[in-house]
């Protein structure tokens, strides 16, 4: 009996630690409301918490997500994010929210978020997304593209760290909301990083990689490449 217990207590474990680390760590108290320190030297998983008797309903509290943001720039789209940086309640508790808009034809380029899965909604509008899977064990087998177009109301799924972008292709504005399994979701916009790094990447490690000439990565490389969020 104590073993089969001993058993059920491993098999038990083992199913649910996956989920246990899937995303953000848990809390370990009912809240942690980040101190709002932009020059705090001390790093922990997180941002250090403030005193609990301090703590109002603001530290939970955004507002403003009603109003479409300002997609005049090369890309077309604008992200407005609510995570710990705007909501300091969300500290510790792994999730976070953003507004995306597009004008027609409107772009969210290819990128990733590091630390979250993302759940996106379309409110309006007509998106083309997709995202692109990790490099296959076989070398003799590609990354596979999985794609959609979105009407209003659809829901998407972008698994965490994968390569994913949204294009509007409708004639008229977009406007989706997503859920991010992070406080902090992170987001590296692929042609940013790469191309528009400070200092850049040595051209012969991008001429390399890209398998192009030198002048097309000179082109790449003089481009400013704007950041949507
Ligand atoms: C939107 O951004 C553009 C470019 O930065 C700027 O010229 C324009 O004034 C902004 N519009 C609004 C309504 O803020
Ligand atoms: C945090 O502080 C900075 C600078 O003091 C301020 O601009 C920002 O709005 C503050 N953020 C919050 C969520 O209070």
């Amino acid at each position: 009996m104590k073993m089969a217990l001993g058993f059920l207590t491993v098999i038990l474990i083992a199913s649910f630690a996956p989920f246990a680390y899937a995303s953000d760590p848990s809390p370990l108290q009912d809240f942690c409301v980040a101190v709002n320190d932009s020059i705090a030297t001390v790093f922990v998983n997180g941002k250090i918490c403030k005193n609990p008797k301090m703590v109002v309903a603001d530290d939970f509290f955004f507002s403003g997500l009603n109003k479409p943001g300002n997609t005049s720039n090369p890309l077309g789209s604008k992200v407005t994010a609510v995570n710990v940086n705007q909501i300091p309640g969300l500290n510790t508790l792994g999730v976070s929210l953003v507004r995306i808009d597009y004008a027609p034809y409107g772009l969210n380029p290819p990128h990733t978020h590091p630390r979250a899965t993302e759940v996106l909604v379309v409110l309006e509008g007509t998106l083309y997304v997709g995202f692109v899977t990790s490099n296959p064990a076989d070398p003799n087998q590609k990354n596979k593209l999985f794609t959609k177009y979105l009407y209003p109301g659809d829901v998407f799924v972008f698994p965490q760290g994968l390569i994913h972008f949204q294009f509007n292709v409708g004639h008229t504005n977009a406007i989706a909301f997503a859920g991010l399994s992070s406080q902090n979701p992170g987001v590296i916009t692929i042609a940013n990083a790469v191309f528009g790094s400070d200092p850049p990447i040595n051209q012969d490690v991008l001429t390399k990689a890209f398998r192009v000439e030198k002048n097309v990565i000179d082109y790449l490389q003089a481009q400013f490449w704007w950041n949507i969020d």
